[in-house]
């Protein structure tokens, strides 16, 4: 990841692009003055938005265009070409936006002009008095911004039993514990937000039960809270191992922002880390903390990290990119207790450590909607709309397990991007859109300057079709099952990331 990029490339669109130089559906990189744009051809229309990504800074130029939108090629965010609407996740922020003019064969970019977002709901007379979200992440808070974007005007409250505000959670075990990202990039929104947005947002605040005849939720201290639409948007906690010693000051699991800022203050003295697991979390912390020059060992249980997401190829490669890093596997091997001053492995090993992370999984907290009486399938059962079988009653994010149109499967899955439009489709569909969640499951993992991109969803497979070379950093993985494509992992290959996701859609 990096800073946003502003620089300008390409030619000035004030002047002037010879339409027949402008082919259907290709993006061209420009400027306007010192701002980034992009121009764009879709039949006898031409579109100008800014190049910029509002998610990360990705270069749109070089993203995908599908229909009358442009999909980012770093997290696959989608922006609309007629308004610069971030339209899906992770993006949230618009784009600005240029009116073009067509003179003598010419399309010259004009001014910025301000396009209202599209409206995908009616708020009419019948909608929803008042909407109440459980849960201030990823979902919770796409959620909420979406209500507001469509100009639902009845009351939002979220109540997050965490401490902070909806924080960008991916950047926990990347950038921001690597000591490389501002503290401004980790607040979804700015605290002014929430009072200017009329969002209740409730920090601190615990969610015990739901009322389902009542319509109300019913919060730790006994008081309600009442609903016409609720979201169950609860996530997942971390796994914590029950080994003597996992209570220790040093011993940690990752999931907020003040889990994080524990790690950072520890991580500040310490010399030498065990990160407990080997999977994406593990590894990312594992990176981080390598970035902060501190010794780092990861102990896990399984031959080859990752295998099982991404297959053995893959799994191997991102062992030796970490080796070359100097993490220490341990593989095949787990920890059985910590003291002070070392954590014991099974194998008989011991290694020092005065920073411990435990990162071996999490699980989906389901124990408010189980003990309301939503069905439950190893997640919140929800339909195509993400609602429960409780009318009323919607869930997304971590928690929710949906019928995957793609896959054909009901799947739950734990993806940033996936949870926040969730989120997003929850909004619309509280508002009685009844837009169906098909969007194909994409998430991204970053081990130092190597991004993974992953689309689809494989469980299992019989076959991993490579293109490229993963050692070389070029490459697109296919998982396959009896002929069919059911996911695809990337390095460095974001064309043909969108592609795919793109061909998942229309499949
Ligand atoms: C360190 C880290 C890095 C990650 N990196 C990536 C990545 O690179 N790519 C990727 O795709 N995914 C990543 N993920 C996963 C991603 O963050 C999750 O899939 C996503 O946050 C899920 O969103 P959610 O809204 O379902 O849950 P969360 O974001 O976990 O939000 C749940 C919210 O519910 C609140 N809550 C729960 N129960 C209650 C209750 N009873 N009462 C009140 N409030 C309650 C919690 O306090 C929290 O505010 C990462 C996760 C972590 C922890
Ligand atoms: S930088 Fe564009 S989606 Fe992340």
């Amino acid at each position: 990841m990096s800073a946003p990029d502003s620089g300008s490339k390409g030619q000035d669109l004030t002047l002037g692009v010879d339409i027949d130089s402008l082919a259907d559906g290709q993006p061209v990189a420009g400027h306007v003055g010192d701002e980034a744009v992009l121009l764009a051809r879709r039949g006898n229309e031409f579109f100008a938005i800014g190049a910029t990504c509002s998610h990360y800074g990705g270069p749109l130029a070089e993203g995908l265009i599908v229909g009358d939108t442009v999909r980012c090629p770093w997290h696959h965010a989608c922006f609309s070409l007629r308004t610069g609407e971030a339209l899906h996740a992770p993006a949230i922020n618009p784009v600005d936006c240029w009116a073009t003019e067509v003179r003598g064969g010419k399309v010259f970019v004009a001014g910025k002009v301000v396009a209202a977002p599209k409206k995908r709901a009616s708020v009419g007379a019948d909608s929803p008095g008042k909407i109440v979200i459980v849960g201030g992440g990823a979902a919770g808070f796409a959620a909420a911004e979406m209500l507001r974007r469509q100009a639902f005007k009845g009351g939002i409250t979220m109540l997050s039993d965490d401490d902070a505000p909806p924080v960008d959670r991916p950047n926990l075990s990347k950038d921001y514990l690597a000591g490389t990202a501002p503290e401004e990039w980790i607040p979804m929104r700015g605290d002014d937000f929430y009072a200017a947005e009329h969002i209740d947002l409730r920090l601190k605040t615990s969610v015990a039960g739901i009322d389902v005849a009542a319509r109300k939720v019913v919060l730790a201290d006994g008081s309600g809270v009442a609903y016409d639409r609720l979201l169950l948007a609860t996530g997942a906690e971390p796994i914590r191992l029950p080994l003597p010693g996992m209570d220790l000051p040093h011993v940690f699991t990752l999931r907020t922002l003040a889990d994080c800022r524990a790690i950072i203050t520890r991580a500040s003295s310490a010399k030498k880390a065990v990160v407990m697991g080997a999977s994406f979390i593990g590894l990312e912390v594992a990176a981080s903390l390598r970035a902060r020059k501190i010794e780092v060992h990861v102990v896990a249980p399984e031959k080859i990290p990752m295998e099982r997401v991404l297959g053995a190829q893959m799994g191997a490669f991102v062992r030796k990119l970490h080796e070359e890093h100097g993490v220490i596997f341990h593989l095949e091997d787990s920890a059985v207790a910590v003291d002070a001053r070392a954590v014991m492995l099974k194998g008989g090993g011991r290694i020092e450590a005065d920073l411990v992370v435990a990162g071996v999984g999490v699980r989906p907290r389901l124990a408010l909607a189980e003990k309301s009486g939503l069905a439950i399938d190893r997640g919140v059962k929800v339909n195509e709309l993400l609602e429960t079988g409780a009318p009323g009653i919607f869930a997304a994010g971590d928690i929710a397990r949906w019928p995957d149109p793609h896959s054909g499967m009901p799947i739950r899955v734990e993806h940033w991007v996936v949870a926040q439009r969730q989120g997003q489709t929850a909004a619309l569909n509280m508002l009685g859109a009844r837009v169906k969640f098909d969007a194909v499951p994409f998430f991204w993992s970053q081990h130092y300057d190597v991004p993974i991109n992953y689309v689809g969803h494989a469980e299992s497979w019989d076959e991993i079709a490579i293109d490229g070379d993963i050692a070389s950093r070029d490459c697109v993985l296919r998982y396959r099952s009896k002929g069919k494509t059911l996911a695809v992992a990337s390095i460095y290959r974001d064309a043909a990331s969108l592609a795919a996701e793109a061909g998942m859609e229309a499949s």
